[in-house]
């Protein structure tokens, strides 16, 4: 494994690295029997050039309703994209399917957790990272596929040549995402979407993958937008890190900032349910006590409130996303005075101690 290289830091001559992908009132909802459902509930975040900004959140918030629209992929009949994902002037949440096309693989790449679902089962999988390469710029063949084998050695596949003849279900699952995100980095993209990218593997590939990303934000300048449900991965690859809840983000700032002084009750939750060192590992955090919103119906007010031991009648207005005891950039939409937050982080980092039934 390399080194870590130094995350994109603001120096304070040049300013914070150019706006890669900036997404403003991003609304996604579905069709579903009960009425419509907002998934994503109006977003506004900002993706930097060769920063990781990891988005955070309990199964069910948004995150891959978030990540899928950005480039289109859950458009359909029963889906509703509303606001703005500016790339480059373009605004992809109104682009044509064959605008999206020519954005996908090679200026936006996505790798998603379902990696037999992604790739196509009757193709061996060198050649479809050396399709990728050759659907979007004039290659050589030989070229591509000694690129596309030098990716699988970068990834960690072992003995990459030969593995690269292999058919997807003739590898195993970790295997198949390391493939995946070797795609996804194939074209050098601006941007990097990995939901969930290392969930199914064990811990040295994913340091091992982890690091693959590191350097391809190093080498390349590629903004990584990196959705996972584990705050060590969080915690070792980072920049920045946003918090969603209920379709919106409660809270975003640096990694140091949202981890070590989180400002909202739902942040201060969901650190505080991070098993202990010693404790059985899961792959998905533990859950706050009380449950996600998932219905059609949200209150006008925090979606929080309702779960939140903290809560007073101000909660009832919508909160917006505002700088208020943090630093500069460290928002958040938790409208309770300093004191109150203070006693949350005091009560064991457990907003709702009660319920959870800790003497
Ligand atoms: N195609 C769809 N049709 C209807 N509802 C959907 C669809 N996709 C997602 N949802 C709903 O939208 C909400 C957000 O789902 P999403 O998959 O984005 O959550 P997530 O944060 O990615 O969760 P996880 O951590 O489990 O991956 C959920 O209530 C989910 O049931
Ligand atoms: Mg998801």
């Amino acid at each position: 494994m390399t080194a870590p290289t130094a995350p994109a830091r603001e120096s304070p001559a040049a300013g914070p690295p150019p706006a890669v992908l900036e997404i403003r009132g991003l609304r996604v909802a579905f069709d579903v029997p009960a009425g419509r459902l907002p998934a994503v509930d109006g977003v506004d975040l900002t993706l930097r050039q060769g920063e990781i900004l990891a988005l955070v959140g309990e199964s069910g918030s948004g995150k891959s309703a978030l990540s899928m629209s950005l480039v289109g992929l859950n458009r359909g009949p029963r889906t509703h994209i509303s606001g703005e994902v500016d790339f480059g002037g373009r605004n992809l949440a109104e682009a044509s399917e064959s605008e999206l096309r020519s954005v996908r693989g090679k200026d936006i790449a996505v790798v998603f957790q379902d990696s037999l679902a992604a790739l196509n089962p009757l193709h061996r999988v060198g050649a479809q990272v050396v399709e990728m390469m050759r659907a979007h710029r004039r290659m050589p063949r030989e070229r591509a596929m000694d690129r596309a084998v030098e990716l699988f050695g970068e990834v960690g596949i072992a003995n990459p040549r030969d593995n690269a003849r292999a058919l997807p279900h003739q590898m195993s699952g970790g295997m198949r995402q390391r493939v995946m995100i070797a795609m996804g980095l194939a074209n050098d993209p601006a941007v990097l979407i990995a939901d969930e990218p290392t969930t199914a593997l064990d811990v040295t590939i994913q340091a091992q993958v982890l690091s693959v990303l590191e350097r391809a934000r190093a080498d390349h300048g590629t903004a990584i937008l990196l959705i996972t449900h584990d705050l060590g991965v969080v915690a070792e690859v980072a920049d920045r890190v946003a918090v969603m809840y209920a379709g919106r983000i409660v809270e975003q700032g640096s990694r140091d900032e949202v981890l070590f002084d989180p400002q909202h009750p739902y942040t201060i939750g969901l650190l505080g349910s991070v098993p202990p060192i010693d404790g059985p590992v899961t792959d998905r955090l533990p859950a706050i006590p009380g449950n996600p919103l998932t219905g059609v119906d949200r209150p006008k007010g925090c979606a929080f409130a309702a779960r939140c031991a903290f809560v007073r009648d101000a909660c009832e207005e919508p909160p917006e996303l505002l700088r208020r005891d943090g630093g500069p950039g460290h928002l958040d939409a938790c409208v309770l005075p300093g004191s109150v937050r203070e006693a949350a982080r005091g009560a064991g980092r457990d907003p709702v101690p009660n319920e959870r039934g800790r003497s």
